[in-house]
């Protein structure tokens, strides 16, 4: 187990999961945040280090490696600033709101040899490595289409989120760049590399005080394979539904509540769903396993965790839609 110092930055919506996650993996914690409310009540909740104001007034040198959950635009010039002064560093996704910047922190990590990731967390789940391994191991022969919908009723779980980054475009919200790129992470983990893809995405059931999309529909070729992705995010029946079409059987990754998830594998057309794997209550411990990778990638050992290229492949996909796709 890792056990090195870490410096959350950014204590706001899901700078408060994580703190907890890397204390509970051994991690020393202090965070910072420019919001002093903010840091009082993370000071308040956790049993912290230290606690300080603007990332950009802190000594990286006292802290074994950085994690960044402030919103997209500060992605990139906070990463580069840790890659620079090689400081170890977890990103929260996505990468950017835009290409500046990207390629530059590429190079710095790529060159410097900086360990670091980009935090899509299903990749930490151990359902989703599961269905990872079954569908390399050729439980269904080779695959060749991929389908996903991954659609929530998201005020639900997030009743602030007129007022959070996903209201604006600017600040890297809406449904491409906030959902459909961690489906765009999944879909490039078990496939391949984005290539090309279009999409139609619109606001169908926000209101006025949301300016980002709330829907989309996205078709893409990942690593060749074809791809459809839809999302939408106030249909009231919680969904993941992953069913990628092999040319030996389907294998679906199914949760229709946020409690169990279940891998299914049919292998002829007599209606039969074989359940395969069964996972409960995985949801709390996203954020631990996540945390725990990244101590291991920082012992050197191998993670699942999405590398900056990845990410960055993930960003000029989701960008693309974004450009070009109808509204
Ligand atoms: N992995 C996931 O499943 C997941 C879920 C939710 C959000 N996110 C991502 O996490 C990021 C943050 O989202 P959020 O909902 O926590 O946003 P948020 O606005 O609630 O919190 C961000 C915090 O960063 C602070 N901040 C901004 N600039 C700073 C600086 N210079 N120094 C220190 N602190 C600074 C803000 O004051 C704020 O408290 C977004 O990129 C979002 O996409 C990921």
């Amino acid at each position: 187990m890792f056990e090195g110092h870490i410096l959350v930055v950014g204590a706001g919506g899901i700078g408060r999961k994580h703190i907890p996650a890397f204390l509970k993996a051994g991690w020393k914690v202090s965070a910072c945040d420019v919001d002093p409310e903010r840091l009082g009540r993370a000071r308040d909740a956790f049993a912290l280090e230290g606690t300080f104001g603007d990332f950009w007034n802190v000594d990286l040198r006292d802290f074994d490696a950085v994690f960044i959950s402030t919103p997209a635009p500060w992605h990139v010039p906070m990463a580069t600033r840790c890659a620079e002064e090689g400081i170890p560093f977890l990103v929260e996704k996505p990468l950017s709101v835009s290409l500046g910047g990207v390629e530059r922190l590429l190079e710095l990590v790529e060159g410097n040899v900086v360990p670091c990731a980009v935090g899509f967390t299903r990749r930490s789940v151990p359902s989703f490595r599961r269905f990872g391994e079954l569908l390399k191991g050729g439980v269904v022969g080779e695959v060749k289409l991929g389908l996903f919908n991954i659609s929530q009723d998201y005020p639900k779980y997030r009743p602030d989120y007129s007022r959070t980054y996903f209201a604006r475009e600017d600040m890297g919200g809406g449904c491409i760049l906030d959902v459909v790129s961690h489906i765009v992470d999944l879909a490039q983990w078990y496939l391949g590399k984005p290539e090309e893809g279009g999409a139609l995405y619109g606001k169908l059931s926000f209101g006025p005080e949301v300016e980002t999309e709330d829907t989309a529909i996205v078709l893409g070729k990942f690593g060749g394979k074809f791809v459809s992705i839809v999302s939408n995010l106030f249909q009231k029946p919680y969904r993941v539904d992953v069913e990628m079409v092999g040319e030996e059987g389907n294998i679906r990754y199914l949760a229709e509540d946020r409690g169990i998830s279940r891998i299914l594998v049919a292998r002829d057309d007599s209606g039969t769903w074989e359940e395969v794997e069964r996972f409960q209550g995985e949801l709390r411990d996203f954020y631990l396993r996540q945390a725990e990778e990244f101590g291991r990638l920082l012992e050197g050992k191998p993670t699942p965790l999405t590398t900056l290229r990845e990410a960055a492949d993930n960003l000029m996909f989701c960008l693309s839609l974004k450009e070009r796709g109808w509204t």
